[in-house]
């Protein structure tokens, strides 16, 4: 089996994992693992922005308060401090490598700041309606300038390598899965970081792309890391509702600009729920809105509307979103557009300190794959891209703080034959059944509104596919489907036993049984451990 030693191994060519490659370009050689095209990420789908404090009416301490208002009593306030705090510097980084926010027509001077749900204050720096995609591709082409940093894609990470199987210990490198060769091999490193992004394919409806399958957490997991506050899903409010649009957003910046939500009967509801924030709640009061609004009526779907603004000034500000929905037979300067609520960010993940470091010294784990605290029960609109590029910048300090004791080590070969990975031998359909029952089910049973019963009815739908999948197919094998199914499985298991035991409706986790209340009681963090 070919086996490959760089200095660090990156998994994931998403914000997070480009960025602290680049800041980390001088200490070694450096490798970026993606499981298929690098741009494919959930970086490049962000639309919205990146919120920082940058407007003459704002300040640090509005930010903050917003944050932690959101994430609904649990977020760590020193994260949150931090982050909010260091965001000025981070898209100082941003600007350095490229990316061209957009100015403010009215004094080009300045940033042009929209605003979104659960902010006070306009902060939402953006380059029109395509952030991430500006970022992502700004920042592969600084890494692919750079000799030490190579992008491997279509290389799939199918377990870390540690030192000992049966307790957390030193990670050495990664099993991996060349899927163009469809070979197994080793990457051994001194330090590896998971970038790998959020699960919403878990779900039926994400507006998640399709390497959204938990791998990061379900690799941590299996290695022993603790994985915390599962049950916390965010649900986006508006995803384009058409028998053809996979995944596509509407962005919450349409309401920050002055869209409005109609329901089926063409009439708006917002102020039923939110009085006074109306469309700009934060997202899961929006959602569950919605959601109610299709369960009384019936309706497949609820509209938002933007065609009261002047069809320019929509163009020229929304143009992907335009576009997009033009393709689809739907002029947004004259028509409401469909849209359902998805799933779209997990604010749980791998539990990391205040420097994205894991329970294991040499794995980090960085961006929405990593639970730091910063988010606690619910994600702040635009508080995602902020996050990895924080957290990629304190991972780097970490990371050469710790280099002279890191670059003594030395590359271990682990013994794992090539022998050990199988082949699918069944046809191809119970995986795909599988993946399909998965996401049903969660979408069904853990999704906006949820019971204990349907939890429980979750749970032993799981366990039949988890010792199904044990049953047949042990191990590894060389089928992206499979693995993914695998880290799907996982990650699903976690959400709903998570959900099981926060016996309370907090931020996104909504419990029939338990509604809203002032007191909170719950403990903070909810954590799995493997061993
Ligand atoms: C959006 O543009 O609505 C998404 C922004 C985010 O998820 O933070």
């Amino acid at each position: 089996m070919d086996v490959f030693k760089t200095d660090i191994l990156i998994i994931g060519s998403g914000i997070a994992g480009l960025s602290l490659a680049l800041k980390l370009k001088d200490l070694g050689e450096i490798t970026i693992l993606t499981k298929k095209r690098a741009f494919e990420t959930s970086t490049s789908l962000a639309q919205g922005g990146i919120a920082c404090v940058m407007g003459d009416n704002d300040s640090f301490e509005f930010h903050i308060q917003d944050t932690l208002t959101v994430g609904d009593g649990i977020c760590k306030k020193e994260v949150v401090e931090m982050v909010v705090k260091s965001a000025p510097e981070r898209i100082k980084d941003l600007i350095n490598w490229g990316v061209k926010f957009d100015k403010d027509p009215e004094n080009p001077k300045k940033f042009h700041l929209t605003l979104e749900g659960g902010h006070s204050r306009r902060r939402i720096l953006h380059v029109g309606d395509y952030t991430g995609r500006a970022i992502e591709n700004t920042l592969i082409e600084r890494a692919l300038e750079v000799e030490n940093i190579k992008i491997l894609e279509n290389f799939l990470v199918v377990k870390l390598i540690t030192e000992d199987l049966f307790k957390p210990s030193k990670i050495l490198g990664a099993f991996v899965l060349d899927l163009i060769h469809v070979k197994p091999v080793i990457f051994l490193a001194k330090v590896v970081v998971l970038c790998t992004g959020g699960a919403g394919k878990v779900y039926l409806y994400t507006s998640n792309p399709d390497t959204a399958t938990g791998d990061g957490i379900a690799l941590a997991y299996q290695a022993g890391c603790r994985i915390a506050n599962m049950e916390f899903v965010q649900f986006h409010p508006t995803c384009l509702y058409h028998p053809k649009a996979k995944n596509f957003l509407i962005s919450e910046a349409l309401r920050g600009e002055g869209a409005v939500l109609l329901n089926a009967e063409g009439k708006r509801f917002m102020h039923k729920y939110d009085p006074v924030k109306k469309e700009l709640a934060p997202r899961d009061v929006v959602t569950r809105a919605i959601d109610m609004e299709l369960k009384k009526t019936g309706a497949e779907c609820v509209y938002l509307d933007i065609s009261h603004l002047p069809s320019d000034y929509i163009r020229k500000r929304f143009p992907y979103i335009y576009e997009t929905c033009l393709k689809y037979g739907i002029d947004i300067t004259s028509q409401p557009i469909p849209v359902v609520p998805a799933a779209h960010y997990l604010c749980g993940g791998i539990y990391t300190n205040i420097w994205g470091q894991t329970d294991i010294s040499n794995l980090f784990a960085i961006g929405e794959c990593a639970c730091t605290g910063l988010h606690g029960g619910n994600r702040l609109a635009s508080n995602s891209l902020l996050e990895a590029l924080c957290f990629s910048h304190q991972a780097s300090l970490k990371i050469k703080k710790m280099w002279n004791e890191l670059k003594e080590l030395k590359f271990k070969q682990p013994l794992i034959k090539e022998t050990a990975v199988k082949e699918i031998k069944e046809e191809k359909v119970f995986i795909s059944h599988n993946w399909d029952l998965i996401r049903k089910i969660m979408w069904d049973f853990a999704g906006i509104v949820r019971s204990l019963k349907m939890l429980e009815f979750a749970i032993k739908r799981i366990e039949f596919i988890k010792n199904e999948i044990k049953e047949n197919w042990p191990g590894i094998y060389l089928d992206l489907d499979t693995m993914e199914l695998k880290s799907i499985t996982i990650v699903a298991e976690l959400i709903v036993r998570s959900a099981l035991q926060r016996l309370e409706s907090r931020g996104t986790h909504y419990l029939i049984e338990y509604p809203f209340k002032k007191e909170k009681y719950q403990k903070d963090t909810i954590i799995f451990k493997n061993f």
